[in-house]
């Protein structure tokens, strides 16, 4: 992965990785009288719509932020809830996306959750593995901070080892340790539902992405909404530092 995106693709450009902060479950269900649950069940609706939204734009990757690492501290039965969405969501988008030539991809740190989950998902990602089309990319127990301390703690590693001198160590270095080191560079972060954070996401990754805040609840979020972002990214000039 380069470690800037490629400027030749600024002015009414398409983003190739776009990620998204789906944010404003909990609200959308409160303005119903609905419980949070029902919230998040409307916005797995919203990650079918938006994934294949995605796909038929052109995206190669879409990176969605569905369980952060301090998601843990939510009441037990709303993150119980979450991974049960999650096991249905893997087992009714698998075939289409098997079918679709979409690849699936995980990052975060999955192996503590419960043994059937992680052996769904390692599945999944094996079975889409070879799919060359598109990349959906589910953030899971995923920390933007773990993640650097997790790359810094490896070259570290090195450096103990012999094999790697400090002076080696730069941007394209580091990032070949991130989870994310081959996927394209990421263009843009969208966050839903008004709030204005990165919330722990991507932190390396959005140094020069297009940041887009976004008033719509995420389960409200659908074709057009995409369709409205990819046009404003279209409209940004983006100069990676330059003039
Ligand atoms: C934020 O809304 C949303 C989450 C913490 C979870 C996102 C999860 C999903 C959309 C469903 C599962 C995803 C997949 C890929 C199957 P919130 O609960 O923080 O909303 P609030 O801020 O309005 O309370």
């Amino acid at each position: 992965m380069a470690t800037l995106p490629d400027p030749s693709r600024a002015g009414g450009a398409m983003p190739r990785h776009v990620a998204i902060i789906m944010d404003g479950n909990g609200r959308w269900a409160k303005a119903r009288r609905l419980p949070r649950i029902a919230g998040h069940r409307q916005g797995v609706e919203a990650v079918r719509r938006v994934a294949r939204a995605a796909r038929e734009h052109g995206v190669e990757v879409l990176t969605l932020y569905a369980f952060s690492s301090e998601n843990w501290r939510r009441p037990e039965d709303e993150v119980r809830d979450l991974m049960g969405l999650l096991r249905h969501f893997i087992r009714s988008e698998l075939a289409e996306l098997a079918s679709e030539n979409v690849r699936l991809r995980v990052i975060g740190d999955y192996s503590v959750f419960s043994p059937d989950l992680v052996e769904l998902i390692d599945n999944a990602i094996a079975r889409t593995a070879g799919n060359d089309g598109a990349t959906l990319v589910i953030a899971l127990n995923y920390g933007g901070q773990a993640e650097i301390v997790a790359a810094t703690r490896r070259l570290a590693e090195r450096v103990r080892g012999g094999v790697l001198s400090p002076d080696a160590i730069d941007d394209a270095l580091f990032e070949r340790e991130l989870q994310t080191h081959d996927l394209p560079p990421l263009d843009l972060l969208i966050r839903t539902s008004g709030e204005q954070r990165l919330s722990n996401f991507l932190l390396w990754q959005a140094a020069y992405a297009e940041l887009l805040f976004v008033d719509t609840l995420w389960p409200d979020f659908d074709g057009e909404s995409l369709a409205a972002a990819i046009e404003t990214f279209g409209r940004r000039q983006r100069r990676f530092g330059g003039l």
